[in-house]
């Protein structure tokens, strides 16, 4: 026999099993989206290399280790997607769309690609959730995002996710206290990890990031950037706290949430959830008011989020059961004329099926009850036929022509 090929490291099949669940948190990230005016957008799966450079930053762990890059057989060096807030912004400036009205408002779904350490709830290609308001610096949008995240994990099942709340400021107050933080770092240099230590210069907030013990004993006294907020800056986070305070989302502050990617200002935010183990981040996002101009736009404030859907698989308390077919057809004579029965119940919107596999008749009665079918439709040779509940065994006459009507067809 042939070897057997596998699905690549980090990479999973989606079975039938697992369709009504990934369903439920379409359908309810659309609804919620749909509702508050967010509109559909689709970006390519891969783009040039140089947006994610440019966008994600350089001295981000996406960038440095994560990418799926390569030469396509022109030479372009195109990369997989790791995230879609720069796509998307590549996408609001090629289109033109600051001159709609502002802020355009957008939603997305799709696989998104990182070249990171496979564990429970971590994947080298999984799936986003997402939104994006572009277009408004008002708080006002930052906490209809974070709300409208919030809502989508209660529907889904997940009511006890915590929300992380900080701020990172402007970048003229960051560059001030970035700073402060790289004075304190070096005055413990001798601390950290190799890799902190490396990234000082570059990249000093991913120190609050690190799972190395003396690093994380260090950051535990280090200066925080939430502490320091001031002016209109402050203003922003104190109005995003009241919204979600009169709208009843609990957060925590944390000043030490930092974000895996470069292009945040002032607003931050992540869902977390305890039964998520190590990967305990359900989704996040925050403000990027400098990324549009970043990639060759004009300056345009925006903020986003984006939700891991194998994550909140994870955490969803209860999995829906697969959908179950509403009747299935068992015939003990002409099979054309169960056929012809079933294509007509499916016209008339129900869920309908029947043995394709020239089964006996107690046969077709096995398929029946394995194909979960809530109704048995059994049609005796002599034109009647007899409708069965398959959960209680009850078992009654019917007119094949009505069963339709009976069981709720939708009609089309
Ligand atoms: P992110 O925090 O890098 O943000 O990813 C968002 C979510 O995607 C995470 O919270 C997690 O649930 C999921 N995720 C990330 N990496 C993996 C992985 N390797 N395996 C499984 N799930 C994963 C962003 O991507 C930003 N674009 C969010 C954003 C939108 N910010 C503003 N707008």
């Amino acid at each position: 026999m042939a070897a057997k090929h596998q699905a690549p490291k980090g990479t999973f099949d989606v079975l039938p099993a697992d369709e009504a669940a990934r369903a439920t948190v379409s359908g309810a990230a659309r609804e919620r989206l749909r509702a508050a005016g967010y509109a559909r957008i689709e970006t390519p799966i891969f783009e040039d290399t140089g947006l994610f450079e440019r966008g994600v930053g350089e001295s981000t762990d996406i960038v440095r280790k994560e990418m799926f890059t390569f030469d396509d057989q022109g030479g372009r060096s195109v990369t997989l997607r790791p995230e879609g807030t720069a796509p998307i912004c590549r996408a609001y400036i090629a289109h033109g769309m600051h001159r709609l009205p502002q802020p355009v408002k957008l939603a997305y779904e799709g696989p998104f690609f990182r070249y990171e350490r496979p564990q429970e709830g971590r994947f080298r290609e999984f799936n986003q959730i997402g939104a994006e308001a572009i277009g408004s610096a008002s708080p006002l949008v930052d906490a209809e995002l974070i709300i409208l995240l919030d809502r989508i994990l209660t529907d889904v099942g997940i009511p006890d996710a915590e929300l992380l709340l900080s701020s990172l400021g402007s970048p003229e107050a960051r560059a001030d206290y970035r700073d402060e933080l790289r004075g304190f770092l070096r005055d413990h240099e001798s601390d950290l990890s190799d890799e902190v230590r490396e990234r000082i210069d570059s990249n000093p907030m991913r120190a609050f990031d690190s799972d190395h013990a003396g690093t994380r004993t260090v950051m535990e006294n280090a200066p925080r950037m939430l502490d320091r907020l001031g002016g209109e800056d402050a203003e922003h986070f104190a109005a995003v706290r009241e919204l979600l305070d009169e709208a009843g989302v609990a957060y925590t502050l944390d000043g030490s949430l930092v974000r895996g990617l470069d292009y945040y200002n002032r607003t931050v935010f992540e869902f977390t959830c305890d039964r998520l183990g190590a990967q305990s981040g359900l989704g996040g996002g925050g403000r990027y008011d400098g990324l549009v101009e970043l990639l060759g736009g004009p300056a345009t404030p925006a903020v986003g989020w984006a939700a891991g859907v194998e994550r909140i698989l994870l955490a969803m308390e209860t999995r829906p059961e697969p959908e179950t077919i509403d009747v299935f057809v068992v015939t003990g004579g002409d099979r054309a004329a169960a056929s012809a029965l079933v294509r007509r119940l499916r016209d008339d919107g129900l869920a309908a099926d029947l043995d394709l596999a020239e089964r006996s008749f107690k046969g077709q009665m096995k398929q029946a009850d394995r194909s979960g079918a809530r109704h048995a439709l059994i049609l005796e040779g002599d034109g009647t036929a007899k409708l069965r509940d398959m959960s209680s065994g009850d078992q009654r006459d019917v007119d094949p022509g009505a069963i339709a009507a009976e069981l709720g067809g939708g009609g089309r």
